[in-house]
């Protein structure tokens, strides 16, 4: 597969640098999109070691900025390279309200708004690609969320940590229905799938010591492996195992197609979610590919 290319985000750490490992194997072109240089280049270096793949780099990618969002991609067309999978994997579960660079709240800021602009600005390369693949990372966590679409990146006073964490993950998994019936009706060939990647002791439950020093060390047995949840991603990614044939716009727990939230399927949110998000990014509503596509239309 040397003539593929993978993006991952968020792969310096935990699932992204399993998934790293996972994608390298098959000797692709690994981009490691992550915001901390230093981080990344030790991160590539044990995926480099692990898979025998020396073609895996790092690139700058802060989802806490849309603007560099936006550099990313300027710098990864600028390669000239293909784009094959897209894994939208980077997630981050915060303590205290906190706001981005953009001034939205944090976790819909990165987990949800920075992925669904670099999505967006991507599609004209996955879309030239063959055989193009987007794996988007939510959680179960989803299933107890629900969105006020008039109140999407809520201000501290109306801040839950645990319950802003689900509905960002809520808008990951809405993000991926909406984007595969918008490509769908393009006749695009890009297929999308989301995935929980299973309950999975990382630096996501850093800042809840409870978790992370008390619960999750003694329950350790029902956790999932981050290997097991790289295998997961890796699968999706792929789309080559006899299951996933002609399956695209669905929800996976780990390895199995499950059904998502009664909530999550709510057409008319989603599509109302893809609006504000389009307008939060400052993106055209409609998707475009090519020449005369979102990179151009928005000075990329
Ligand atoms: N672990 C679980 O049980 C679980 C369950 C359900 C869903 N998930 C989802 O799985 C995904 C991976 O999480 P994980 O458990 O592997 O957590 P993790 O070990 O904390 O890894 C998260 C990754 O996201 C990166 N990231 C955070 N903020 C970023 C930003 N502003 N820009 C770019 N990258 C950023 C982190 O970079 P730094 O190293 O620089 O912080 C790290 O590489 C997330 O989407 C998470 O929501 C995890």
């Amino acid at each position: 597969m040397a003539d593929k290319v993978c993006i991952i985000t968020g792969s310096n750490e935990g699932i992204g640098k399993e998934t790293a490992k996972a994608m390298a194997k098959h000797m692709m072109k690994v981009i490691m999109a992550c915001r901390n240089t230093e981080k990344c280049e030790a991160a590539a270096k044990e995926v480099r070691e692990a898979s025998k793949n020396d073609d895996v780099v790092c690139m700058k990618l802060d989802l806490n900025s849309l603007q560099s969002v936006r550099e990313f991609v300027q710098n990864f067309k600028a390669m000239n390279l293909p784009l094959n999978y897209l894994i939208n994997n980077a997630g981050i579960w915060t303590g205290p309200h906190s706001t981005t660079e953009d001034g939205f709240e944090t976790m819909f800021g990165v987990n949800h708004l920075g992925h669904f602009l670099l999505t967006n600005l991507l599609l004209d390369k996955l879309e030239a690609s063959t055989n193009p693949r987007i794996v988007v990372v939510s959680s179960r966590a989803h299933a107890r969320a629900n969105l006020n679409i008039n109140n999407l990146s809520v201000s501290a006073k109306d801040y839950s940590s645990t319950a802003d964490y689900g509905r960002s993950k809520l808008c990951n998994l809405m993000f991926s229905y909406e984007l595969q019936r918008r490509l769908d009706a393009k006749g695009s060939k890009i297929v999308v799938n989301a995935l929980h990647p299973g309950v999975v002791h990382t630096n996501l439950f850093n800042t809840f010591p409870m978790l992370d020093w008390v619960i999750f060390p003694l329950a350790s047995f029902f956790l999932t492996k981050a290997t097991e949840s790289a295998e997961a991603s890796e699968a999706l990614a792929l789309g080559t195992a006899s299951h996933l044939q002609g399956v695209k716009g669905k929800y996976f727990s780990v390895k199995d197609q499950v059904e998502s939230s009664a909530f999550s399927k709510k057409v008319d949110i989603q599509q109302q979610l893809w609006e504000k998000s389009c307008e939060m990014v400052k993106i055209p509503v409609d998707i475009q590919f090519g020449n005369d596509g979102i990179g151009k239309s928005t000075n990329m």
